[in-house]
């Protein structure tokens, strides 16, 4: 099949490609050039494991193109993917404009029926407004089409293999012919689909993204309560987590989530919710629990250095998570701000996101690796669980600091081993142990 992906972001270039490594003829296009061009030189715009070798492989194959002549890959594609960014907008509602600019340019080439499938996330409704601009601007009246609803739940860092076996596939089609042609795209995949309304579909993406957001939330405040009652939160949720009904993932208490999705969607269907008569609390003490994580984590180090004034404070982690280099809503972020707000010399490294945070903080200290950042630190941070922090060299990271405190705002390492190598050791949720307490 001719398929066109607009939008080449983490999104469209992960689909457009493995679409493209299942047969079909893809385009990716978007309206930034910079991007176009690099990936013409067989450069990646974004890091993702695997990416690079399978988007070398189609394109030498032939089946797999980019470029920013949108108008042209239209007309040339049956199936048009709109994969462009929906930020927040006003009111923590999605920005639809970049959704809205693509519907326009779909409907001024619409020359032959063609399905438009929405895969960005977009609250629900967007299918119909999406079918109302192509409506209202094609210029060949005579030319039917049809808008699904295909909402992505890739994981950036595993974005391959996510799209490649996901667990499930949703499709959300105004009648079964329109899904079928969808679903005989992901068929080879061999997945779990379901297939709905485009209501219902746009929903499912927002709902699954609140959901994992509440449990997060909920992990976090049940580890702020074990913090005040010296329980730890690790073996709660461990106790919590075999329960079948409950299950373990996404109970690790932390710093909070980030990422490019989580924050954005859970504002945006609060907003929903709140447009259609319906307020949604419950999803909004979600998002105010994990605004407020990063600023517990620096009040706590405040308290226990007394003052952060002149610290030198060494952060491990920047990205949102580990095996990415996107820092969309990275706690990282908010960390460093209060730090440098209490007059802290910030001294930092991760393993892929020092490029995208240079741009941010120009005015911090970049390190060549751990070992280094450690070097003459007053307080070490764990910000982002990358594995390299958690298999490091403990006593040769002690030997190098000033003192050996630890902020764990992942809980990566055994505080009774932290304890017996000569660390002050705090994490979240846990109880906190000294140098000398054994
Ligand atoms: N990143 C994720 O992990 C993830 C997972 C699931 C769903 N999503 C959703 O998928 C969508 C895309 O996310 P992303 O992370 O790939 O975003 P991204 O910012 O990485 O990529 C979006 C791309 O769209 C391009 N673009 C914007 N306006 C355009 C226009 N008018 N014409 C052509 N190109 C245009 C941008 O230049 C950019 O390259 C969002 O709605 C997001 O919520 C993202």
């Amino acid at each position: 099949m001719n398929l066109c992906v607009i939008g080449t972001g983490y999104v469209g270039l992960v689909t457009g490609t493995v679409f493209a490594d299942l047969g079909n003829n893809v385009v990716c296009c978007d309206n930034d050039a910079s991007k176009i061009d690099m990936l013409d030189r067989g450069e990646m715009p974004i890091y993702e494991p695997g990416l690079e070798e399978m988007v070398k492989r189609n394109v030498e194959d032939g089946r797999l193109t980019f470029s920013t002549d949108l108008d042209k890959a239209v007309r040339d594609s049956e199936v048009v993917f709109i994969a462009v960014g929906t930020p927040t907008g006003n009111n923590g509602y999605a920005d639809l404009s970049a959704v809205k600019d693509v519907a326009k340019v779909i409907a001024r080439n619409l020359d032959r029926y063609k399905v438009i499938v929405n895969k960005s996330t977009v609250p629900v409704g967007t299918g119909d407004l999406v079918r109302e601009i192509i409506d209202i601007n094609k210029v060949r009246l005579d030319v039917e089409f049809d808008v699904v609803s295909n909402p992505e739940f890739l994981r950036e860092g595993n974005a391959i293999n996510d799209t490649l076996r996901p667990d499930r596939i949703v499709i959300g089609a105004p009648s079964q012919n329109v899904a079928m042609r969808i679903l005989e795209l992901y068929a080879p995949l061999e997945r779990p689909m379901i297939i709905t309304d485009v209501h219902s579909a746009e929903m499912i993406k927002y709902a699954s993204n609140a959901f994992l957001a509440t449990k997060i939330s909920f992990i976090n405040a049940i580890a702020n309560i074990c913090e005040i009652a010296h329980a730890d939160v690790v073996q709660v949720a461990k106790g919590m987590g075999l329960d079948k009904r409950i299950g373990h993932e996404f109970l690790s208490a932390g710093l909070g989530y980030g990422g490019s999705c989580f924050g954005k969607d859970t504002s945006c269907l609060v907003s929903t919710a709140q447009k259609l008569g319906y307020d949604f609390t419950l999803l909004s003490n979600v998002i105010e629990i994990n605004d407020q994580q990063p600023t517990r984590f620096t009040d706590r180090i405040k308290t226990a250095l007394g003052s952060l004034k002149g610290k030198n404070v060494g952060v491990l982690g920047l990205a949102f998570k580990p095996n990415t280099d996107d820092l969309r809503d990275a706690k990282s972020l908010q960390i460093i701000s209060n730090l440098l707000a209490e007059g802290a010399n910030v001294r930092v490294y991760d393993p892929i996101a020092m490029p995208n945070t240079k741009k941010i903080f120009p005015q911090i200290e970049y390190c060549e690796n751990a070992y280094d950042t450690a070097n003459g630190a007053d307080v070490l941070l764990i910000v982002t669980e990358w594995n390299e922090f958690k298999y490091i060299d403990l006593s040769r990271l002690k030997e190098l600091m000033a003192q050996p405190i630890i902020f764990d705002g992942r809980n990566i390492y055994d505080p009774d081993r932290m304890s017996r190598l000569g660390f002050d050791y705090y994490c979240v949720g846990r109880p906190t142990v000294k140098r000398d307490s054994n």
